[in-house]
């Protein structure tokens, strides 16, 4: 069992590693009232009132939020209630905005089933929803009371699931831990799936990353910028695949492709480039993109919201852990980083 302290708008941990329906059952007594959300095709054996909603991106629309609030209201939840969120980022998002707006805040926990969930989702703060104008553009900071991590979520999950949540385990230890990458040193997708002990560290490590930065920094601003290694390609690959792909996926070709711009750009080596290939590949990350995309992505980057003076903005890094950024990247530069990329 391992405990991650975070320092958001309030404190709260992380339990990692713990059995979820004893450490619910701590949370749970002494409440008048508990509703639990999760996803329709979750199997769920608790004695608690359940409030379903669509599997995946269709969980997080305002229309399955106004009937989350109607049966919210059914079931008489009042300020001192509690509501405990299960499944993957998609569900902790929506529930977590839910408790957010109920009564303008009311407490939740977060128990995460997915890698992702669990290291990013589920830690830092964040919740929302999608609006017809884009992804998570409805939202609000409203942190839970805890984090859940019950590692057994993790053997229900296909490895296509496992290994893109572990991409955002690598951009952990690319930007701030290296011990993440040691661990990883000769590891197969399926060393990973079988080992639950491997997944304790690697997961305590990443959500104690995530945990340092938003406890720096828990809105926008440089700190939490890192977490966007390999983003800023990664979301215009996922938006063209048109949601297809994981988020994972994408963010690992934009991690490569990164790498090879901060290698262009002479602060990355070699080595290091390969590194990231060598670890993502191993996770059977994908590492490669069509080739024909460059104008389209770099359409879709030049529109992202975080750039300055019509320059794309990228979080790079120059070594393990130390983070810069890049911002008067050529468009020949990141054509030839691009190429290096491209099948
Ligand atoms: N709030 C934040 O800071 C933050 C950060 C990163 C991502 N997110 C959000 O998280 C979402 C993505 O989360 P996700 O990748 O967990 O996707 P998801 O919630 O859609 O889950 C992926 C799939 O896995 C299934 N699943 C979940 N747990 C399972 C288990 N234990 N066994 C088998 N199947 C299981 C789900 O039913 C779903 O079909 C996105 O909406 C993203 O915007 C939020
Ligand atoms: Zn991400």
């Amino acid at each position: 069992m391992r405990t991650v302290p975070v320092n958001a708008e309030r404190a709260y941990q992380v339990e990692i590693g713990i059995d979820w329906k004893t450490a619910l059952n701590d949370w749970v007594e002494g409440r008048t009232k508990v509703v639990v959300i999760t996803s329709s095709n979750f199997e769920i054996d608790v004695d608690i009132p359940i409030v379903r909603i669509p599997d995946g991106e269709a969980g997080k629309s305002p229309e399955v939020l106004l009937q989350v609030w109607r049966e919210l209201g059914q079931h008489g939840l009042n300020r001192g209630d509690l509501i405990v969120a299960i499944g993957g980022g998609t569900v902790t998002d929506l529930a977590g905005f839910a408790a957010a707006s109920w009564m303008r805040g009311i407490d939740w926990i977060a128990i995460p089933t997915t890698i992702a969930g669990m290291v990013d989702a589920a830690v830092g703060g964040k919740t929302g929803i999608n609006s017809e104008h884009g992804k998570n553009l409805i939202g609000a900071f409203h942190s839970p009371l805890s984090v859940l991590i019950d590692l057994s979520w993790i053997k229900t999950l296909s490895e296509r699931d496992v290994a893109a949540g572990m991409a955002e385990v690598v951009k952990c230890g690319f930007i701030s831990d290296g011990q993440i990458l040691e661990l990883l040193k000769n590891k197969s997708l399926k060393d990973i799936c079988n080992d639950e002990n491997l997944q304790l560290e690697l997961i305590h490590k990443a959500v104690s990353v995530k945990a340092e930065v938003v406890s720096a920094d828990f809105k926008e601003s440089f700190l939490r910028e890192i977490l966007n290694y390999g983003h800023t390609l990664g979301h215009a690959i996922e938006k063209r695949s048109n949601f297809d792909m994981r988020h994972g996926e994408a963010v690992s070709i934009g991690m490569c492709f990164i790498a090879e711009l901060a290698s262009i750009k002479g602060v990355l080596s070699a080595e290091l480039v390969d590194k990231h290939y060598e670890i993502l590949k191993a996770l059977k990350l994908p590492t490669s993109y069509e080739d024909s995309a460059f104008s389209d992505l770099f359409k879709h980057m030049a529109l992202d919201k975080k750039n300055k003076n019509g320059q794309i903005r990228f979080v790079a890094i120059s070594d393990i852990g130390v983070c810069m950024r890049i911002e008067d990247a050529t468009s020949e530069e990141m054509a030839l980083a691009y190429e290096r990329i491209s099948q």
